[in-house]
């Protein structure tokens, strides 16, 4: 093996590989730099895909629990067997690991392991030791949970995602500390399987960022599964003992502490950009004060040659935005345009129902003085949904007044992480709801709603 390389990726998650992947594919002479043993990042190792095997699975159990009867299949007694449960999801997790180490393989992508440093320009060194260079680097090191003071993480009685993803039993009672994506997903699991979640968020509703009609029908769907929700509240402390943790919780109104209790504590406030232990202050790359790091428009830093991209750079912290940023800073290192459209980086929250949007918030659209038309319609009027028993929820469509040209879509319902893909198309093309509504779409389908709520944009819903 040379140790001479046209780009060096530090990074082996959904950004790093796949950018690895697609350097090789336009001639690139490439290798993909991991200290973790199993490729695929936090999103293939402790993040998107253990979450979502244990999201399935936990549907599974509570649809063969209270589900399944009412479609006359009558099961007897629903039990849970969460070993065996485990270790599918590590099984998932294993195929799909090797999946990406075949793939870089396929790719004749030297896949390294081992903990880089940057050390001079085009100079990487490995775990101290051996030195590679490359034409240009590649940042991909992703992200880390975010700490809170007084809340010290022991992956056994006070947990990060990762320990949410790995407890041997069921606890009986699970304080969250966030309500995002990972406090309603990790939650929605462990209470699915019988834990009394209790969800402690800083602001005065769930889902930040995400369109506030959407955010109070999520609260309302998992409040009926039995998540409880404690907001405008912030953790000012936790103590682990040998029987739980005592919690110590302030109201932000007006400073109001109150103590709490549970087997289990699931921080959940964030992430952080990961850069520890990469040279970054010995070769002066700009960071800003959340410890991004700065890009231009080409992905390239202060430092010429290096670039970075995912969840080390600023932007959503997802997996397809790192893919797509991967893709196009190595189309652009080889003097192609490389593009992300940002205005359409769609976001899914996998509870059931699932939550997916894309585009403008109502919110945003009157912050920034939008004249627009809404068009929402829910599911209990979409035959598909009536024939499967899933009723609830809506898709919300927002487009711009004058021109009809479609801003945002808002949906929570059965797949609506699959239904958004419909708008973030349309999206891309800066196609109007008029558009949406004249496409066809297959009857009896769950896209029938993205369909009717085209037309509702117009006022002119068949079905409602
Ligand atoms: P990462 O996937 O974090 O990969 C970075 C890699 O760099 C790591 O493997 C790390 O070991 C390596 N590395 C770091 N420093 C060095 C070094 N110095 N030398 C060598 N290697 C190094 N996103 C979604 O889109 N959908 C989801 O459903 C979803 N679910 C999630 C669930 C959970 C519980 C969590 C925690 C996250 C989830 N995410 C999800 C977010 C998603 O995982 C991240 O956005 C994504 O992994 C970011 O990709 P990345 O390539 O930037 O970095
Ligand atoms: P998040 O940013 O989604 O949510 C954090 C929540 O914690 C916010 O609601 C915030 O207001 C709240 N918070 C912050 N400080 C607090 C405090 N001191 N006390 C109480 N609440 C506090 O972060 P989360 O859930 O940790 O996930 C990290 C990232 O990982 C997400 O932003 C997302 O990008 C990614 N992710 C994506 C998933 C998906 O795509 N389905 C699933 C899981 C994670």
């Amino acid at each position: 093996m040379s140790d001479s390389y046209d780009l060096i990726v530090i990074g082996a998650g959904p950004g790093g590989y796949v950018a690895a992947i697609r350097a090789a594919q336009l001639g690139m002479k490439t290798a993909c730099i991991d200290k973790r043993a199993s490729l695929g990042g936090t999103c293939l190792n402790i993040g998107c895909i253990p979450s979502k095997a244990l999201l399935e699975s936990s549907h599974h159990f509570i649809e063969a629990r209270n589900g399944f009867a009412k479609h006359g299949v009558m099961t007897g007694k629903v039990g849970l067997d969460l070993e065996a449960m485990m270790a599918r999801k590590t099984k998932v997790v294993e195929q799909l690991t090797q999946g990406v180490a075949f793939l870089l393989k396929k790719n004749k992508i030297d896949a390294i392991m081992g903990e880089a440093r940057i050390t001079g320009a085009g100079e990487v060194t490995l775990d101290g030791k051996r030195k590679l260079t490359a034409k240009n680097v590649l940042i991909a090191t992703g992200s880390d949970v975010m700490s809170l003071p007084g809340v010290e993480i022991d992956e056994k009685r006070i947990v990060s995602s990762t320990g949410a993803l790995e407890l041997t039993k069921v606890p009986k009672t699970m304080v969250v500390i966030g309500a995002g994506y990972i406090g309603l997903e990790m939650g929605s699991v462990w209470a699915r399987l019988g834990t009394q979640v209790t969800v402690v968020e800083f602001l005065d509703r769930i889902l930040p960022g995400m369109d506030g009609e959407l955010a109070k029908m999520t609260q309302r769907m998992l409040t009926k599964q039995g998540l409880k929700f404690k907001l405008g509240a912030k953790v000012t402390g936790a103590k682990a003992g040998k029987s739980g943790v005592t919690l110590s919780v302030e109201a932000v109104k007006d400073g109001k502490s109150e103590k709490m209790s549970a087997d289990i504590v699931l921080l959940a406030i964030g992430r952080r950009p990961y850069s520890d232990g990469l040279g970054l202050e010995d070769i002066g790359v700009k960071r800003d004060d959340r410890g991004f790091i700065e890009v231009d428009a080409t992905f390239q830093t202060n430092v010429p040659s290096l670039y970075a991209i995912g969840d080390a750079i600023p932007g959503p912290m997802l997996a397809h935005k790192a893919e797509e940023e991967g893709i196009a800073a190595v189309e652009i290192m080889q003097g192609q345009s490389g593009h992300v459209n940002y205005a359409t980086v769609p976001g899914v929250v996998y509870t059931w129902p699932e939550v997916a949007t894309v585009g403008l918030t109502e919110e945003q659209l009157k912050e920034d003085g939008v004249d627009y038309n809404i068009g929402k319609f829910p599911f209990s009027a979409n035959s598909r949904a009536r024939a499967s028993g899933d009723t609830d929820g809506f898709v919300k469509i927002l487009a711009e007044a004058k021109t009809d040209r479609v801003l945002g879509v808002h949906a929570i319902g059965p797949d609506a992480g699959t239904l958004i893909h419909e708008a973030v198309m349309a999206m891309e093309f800066g196609g109007s709801a008029e558009d949406m509504a004249r496409a066809f779409h297959a009857h009896p389908t769950l896209n029938e709603a993205v369909k009717e709520a085209a037309l509702a944009v117009a006022g002119r819903a068949i079905h409602m």
